[in-house]
This record gives C-alpha cells, structure tokens and sequence, in this order.
C-alpha cells in the first residue's frame, strides 16, 4: 500500500534492505540468533529513517583547517523499547544515538482479551525535554502502542515518533486517528489480524521468537 493512502502521519521504510530483513524475520524457519539479529539490522535501517525528522541546530566547530558551521540534534533523545518485543530494536537504536536515555513501557496483551495490561513504567520525569522514539516491532489491534502514547503524553512528551517492523492496517488506522501528532514508521504495512489478534501474514509472536519463549 503506497505510503500517505492510510495517514498523513504514517511513513513505510520501503526498500530492498528492510525487505532484506523483513525476509528473515517473516520465515518461519529463521532460529532465535538469526532473528535477533536481523531485528537488530532493522532497527538501525528504521533509526537513520526515523532521525530524518528530527530537528537539529547549528553549531560552529573547527576542523583541522578551519572554523565551519554544523548541525547536530537539536535535543536529548529518549528511547522507550515497549517490553518486552521492543528490546530487540534498542541495541540498534542505541548503535546509532548512543548518548540516548532510555525508558521503559512495560505492557502484555492479555491473550483472552488482545488489551494491554501495564506491568512496569519506567521514564524519565523530564521527558518533555526529549525527543522520544517508541520501539516496537509489532503494531497488531494497536492497544499496547495507543496506551504508551497516552502515557508518554501524561509524563509530558509532545515530540514522539514510533518505529515497528510490521504493522496491521487496523492498528495503523487506530493509532494515526488517535494521535495525529505522533509520526508512525514502519517496515511492513500488512492487511490484518487472525482471531486471536495476531498480524497476517506478520512474523509470529516477535518476543517469543526474539527470546526462545516459544
Ligand atoms: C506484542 C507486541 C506489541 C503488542 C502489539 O507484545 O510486541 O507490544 O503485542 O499488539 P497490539 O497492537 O494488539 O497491542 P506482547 O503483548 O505479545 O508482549 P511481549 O512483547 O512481552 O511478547
């Protein structure tokens, strides 16, 4: 689906590297090491893409000739990894913007029900003063993701972009309505959920395959 029909605020990272990893990811015969790692090389294809909206600032330097002007991030970058599936994009993420904090959405789907329970929150009490990207691989009914951006907007966060690799048109449709003010990044856009909720065709459960839980 070409990027901009579903929501202004949506982008779709498309193009033969992240289908590269999407590739990986989405077969069912790729083993636990292999997955964390291309969730890894994901995470950095979708960072450099996600960072291309930041705002940045000028500042003088000198190089070894002479003194010249050049840009930097303009602030302090906050990345909040939703638990536990979003861990396996943070060690790319922070590859790329070391100096991030981080912060932490701690949520499980109820597996009857498909809505979030929160277990932990952990975020830094200033974070209004950050620049804040929301990992998480998958985007299914978009509950979990909906809940964080509520409660990252009640800690005071109001530059907020999330990064995913595969997302399910409802949950996109969900989440662009409910925040136009965030941007949405994503690798895959796929068209829906099983009956228990689960992306088609998707990847599985991403934290059971990261992890060996399955
Ligand atoms: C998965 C996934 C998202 C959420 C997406 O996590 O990582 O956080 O479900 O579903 P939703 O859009 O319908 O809310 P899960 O609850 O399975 O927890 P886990 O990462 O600990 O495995």
């Amino acid at each position: 689906m070409p990027e901009g029909t579903l929501a202004e605020n949506l982008r779709v990272v498309d193009g033969p590297l992240s289908r590269n990893k999407l590739a990986t990811l989405r077969d069912e015969t790729t083993g636990t090491p292999e997955f964390r790692r291309a969730m890894r090389e994901l995470a950095l294809v979708m960072v450099a893409e996600a960072t291309r909206s930041m705002p940045t600032r000028t500042v003088r330097v000198r190089t070894p000739l002479v003194e010249t002007e050049v840009e930097e991030i303009s602030g302090p970058v906050c990345l909040v990894p939703v638990l536990r599936a979003g861990l396996g994009m943070l060690d790319g993420a922070l590859a790329l913007l070391p100096e991030a904090t981080v912060g932490f959405m701690g949520l499980q789907r109820d597996e009857e029900t498909a809505e979030p329970v929160e277990y932990y929150v952990n975020l830094p009490q200033n974070i209004g003063d950050y620049l804040v990207l929301v990992l998480d691989p998958m985007l299914a009914t978009g509950g979990s993701l909906s809940a964080t951006l509520t409660k990252l907007k009640e800690y005071g966060a109001t530059w907020i972009s999330c990064l995913h690799a595969v997302s399910a048109v409802p949950g996109v449709e969900r989440v662009t309505r409910e925040h136009p003010d965030v941007t949405f990044y994503t690798a895959a856009l796929d068209p829906g959920l099983d009956e228990r909720s689960f992306i088609v065709p998707g990847l599985g459960d991403a934290g059971d395959r990261l992890y060996g839980t399955l």
